[in-house]
């Protein structure tokens, strides 16, 4: 059975026919209506969200199929202490597939241990964020007319923003691409995605802290909030909270051909008055997003006989528990420490991919 976990589990050339099939869907929705007839998926967020859950219903619900599932952890036996092991044991015993939102990091990872059904990965902390990845692409695809040879900006939280790490790890697979990481220097890219990704891949990259510096140059602008819930120390959140502001005066110096995104929601690091400015497409991208998902829940149906694609890491258990506060298996008591050497023979936690020391 196939999952989505993390972009990498699907190939580039998996992305392509996504790509290709969501367009088909935008231009010809009714031929898609009841596809899904008598399927139902579970929508299980266990973390706040508007656009991703909606997302998801309203793809399947205009594929034919029916949604059930719950929009806060409180509204499920979580509240009572249930693992998250055994609700997708006992939820994938009710439906056809399941997109499941969690607020702590390698959570999918401890449900496709015991899914009897395709699960998505809708977002795990402040790790990976697969389908908002596929939304990215897709935008990118259809606004910038390809996926290769391209200059991409990343702006803002890059510490906490998993929908960067998966960006990041899905573009790093096209050809001639290079990033411009602009963060504060307290919000950098986690080093697991540097080394993992960008040096394994030999992608050219920048860390600079300076917006204004770098628009100039770029094919693609990928704005995103800083992530408030995801910060410890709430004063140090004051103090970067306003980092970077786009508007209009920044995108006079930028391409005219540039292209800007954004997963939302926005707080305020793009002002209003940029939505109007044609190379602003974070609106578009929350529609292509929604077919996508459709592609997306079609083909984890279609494939559910075919074997697993989740890189099962060559894992041993260890004696030290993960240090990232935000693990999940901080908090599922009866998991094991498991964790796994990555290329540069570092020991990173298996769930969460964080480094052990
Ligand atoms: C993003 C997320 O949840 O990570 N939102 C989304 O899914 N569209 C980005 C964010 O919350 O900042």
């Amino acid at each position: 059975m196939k999952h989505l976990l993390n972009i990498l589990d699907l190939s580039t050339k998996e992305i392509y026919e996504l790509i290709k099939v969501s367009n088909h869907i935008a231009r010809n929705p009714k031929r898609y209506q009841n596809i899904c007839a008598h399927k139902q998926l579970a929508t299980l967020f266990f973390e706040p969200s508007t656009r991703t859950r909606l997302s998801f219903e309203s793809a399947m619900l205009s594929l034919g199929g029916q949604v059930l599932g719950f929009s806060n952890a409180n509204a499920s036996s979580t509240a009572k202490g249930e693992s998250v092991r055994d609700t997708i044991k006992v939820v994938s015993g009710y439906v056809d597939i399941i997109a499941m939102r969690h607020p702590k990091e390698g959570a999918p990872y401890v449900g496709v241990e015991t899914t009897q059904v395709p699960l998505i990965n809708a977002g795990d902390g402040g790790h990976f964020h697969p389908t908002q990845t596929l939304a990215d692409l897709a935008t990118i695809y259809n606004e910038a007319g390809r996926l290769d040879n391209l200059v991409i900006g990343v702006c803002g939280d890059l510490k906490y923003g998993r929908t960067v790490h998966s960006l990041i790890g899905a573009m790093s697979r096209y050809k001639n691409i290079s990033f411009v990481l602009i963060s504060p220097d307290e919000l950098k890219i986690p080093e697991f995605v540097k080394k993992d990704i960008l040096d394994k891949n030999h992608i050219p990259y920048k860390e600079v802290t300076s917006l204004e510096d770098s628009i100039s140059k770029l094919d693609i602008l990928y704005m995103t909030r800083i992530q408030k819930e995801r910060f410890l120390d709430i004063k140090q959140f004051d103090r970067l909270k306003d980092s970077y502001v786009l508007d209009v005066k920044k995108m006079k110096n930028a391409k005219k051909s540039m292209k800007v995104l954004h997963p939302l929601p926005r707080v305020n690091e793009i002002a209003v008055e940029v939505d109007k400015d044609p190379r602003a497409v974070y609106f578009k991208q929350t529609v292509y997003g929604k077919y996508m998902r459709m592609a997306l829940i079609l083909k984890l149906l279609k494939e559910k006989k075919k074997p697993s694609n989740i890189k099962i890491k060559d894992t041993h258990i260890s004696t030290k528990r993960c240090s990232n506060p935000h693990c999940i298996s901080l908090v599922e008591q009866e998991l094991e420490a498991k964790v796994y050497k990555d290329e540069n023979k570092i020991v990173r936690c298996a769930y969460c991919d964080a480094e052990i020391d």
